[in-house]
């Protein structure tokens, strides 16, 4: 695809309706992100989640046998302590989850465990940027690659990670210009989040775009719906139909 200038679209989903819905909408790509943490698990950032937790919820997205590749998101501490942890915890993500790729953080350093998943037959995606399970070394969630030696690095970073053998590199959160000059500094193709228009492909977690979350989005969310009013409109109404004793009718009794 970005050989033929075809652009990726990318989406998260957690659970086998969204995974349906967004597989007949087109997408290419269905992550089974650690955002799951946040947004389906009401945890304050990604750290928590457990690799238990992501090898169920990409499983139950496996099960809508969706058209779009299925990457499995590893989640903090499941690849980061050894190879042999990354290994064996993709092939979890793999065997149990029916994950079809999996997605590990990290750019240079990270490349040792990127090349032994790979060696296991395991295809990985790349992320690079800002990264959310170094929330704590970045300092917090921060546009990353501004400085001349930061954009060195991802670059240098991103080139690495397509010689360890990655199928593609999301990039986060990274000024317009570097993420369109990661994108031409490597053959695979580059998927962007917050990272301008000049990536391969773009990926947005599916919460952000239905209007489906608390608080506020960050910059780059475009929202395309208002999944929460749907949801508290449609509450609401089936309270007060049983409060009135409106609910069930004769024709909804058997
Ligand atoms: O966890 C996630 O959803 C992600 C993407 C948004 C890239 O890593």
């Amino acid at each position: 695809m970005k050989a033929a200038g075809e652009r990726i679209a990318a989406l998260t989903a957690y659970d086998v309706m969204t995974a349906k819905l967004v597989d007949a909408a087109g997408v290419d790509i269905i992550l089974v992100g650690d955002s799951a943490a946040t947004v389906v698990l009401g945890y304050e950032n990604t750290l928590p989640v457990s690799l238990d937790a992501m090898v169920l919820l990409t499983a139950a997205v496996s099960r809508a046998r969706p058209r779009a590749l299925v990457v499995g998101d590893m989640p903090f501490m499941s690849y980061q302590a050894s190879i042999a942890d990354a290994v064996r915890n993709a092939g979890r993500m793999v065997k149990e989850g029916g994950a079809e790729a999996v997605k590990l953080e990290g750019g240079s350093r990270t490349v040792p465990k990127v090349e032994a998943v790979i060696g296991a037959g395991i295809p990985v995606m790349g992320h690079i940027g800002l990264t959310p399970q170094s929330v704590h070394e970045l300092g917090g969630y921060r546009v990353q690659g501004r400085s001349d030696d930061d954009r060195r690095r991802l670059i240098d970073d991103a080139k690495a990670l397509e010689a360890a053998g990655c199928f593609s590199i999301v990039l986060e959160a990274l000024p317009p210009d570097l993420g369109g000059a990661i994108t031409d500094s490597v053959s695979i193709p580059t998927i962007g989040i917050g990272a301008g228009p000049l990536c391969d492909g773009q990926v947005l977690v599916i919460n952000d775009i239905i209007g489906y979350v608390d608080g506020r989005a960050p910059k780059f969310v475009r929202a395309y719906g208002d999944a929460r009013s749907v949801v508290s409109d449609a509450a609401a109404r089936f309270v007060g139909d049983v409060k009135k004793g409106d609910y069930p009718s004769d024709d909804e009794c058997y």
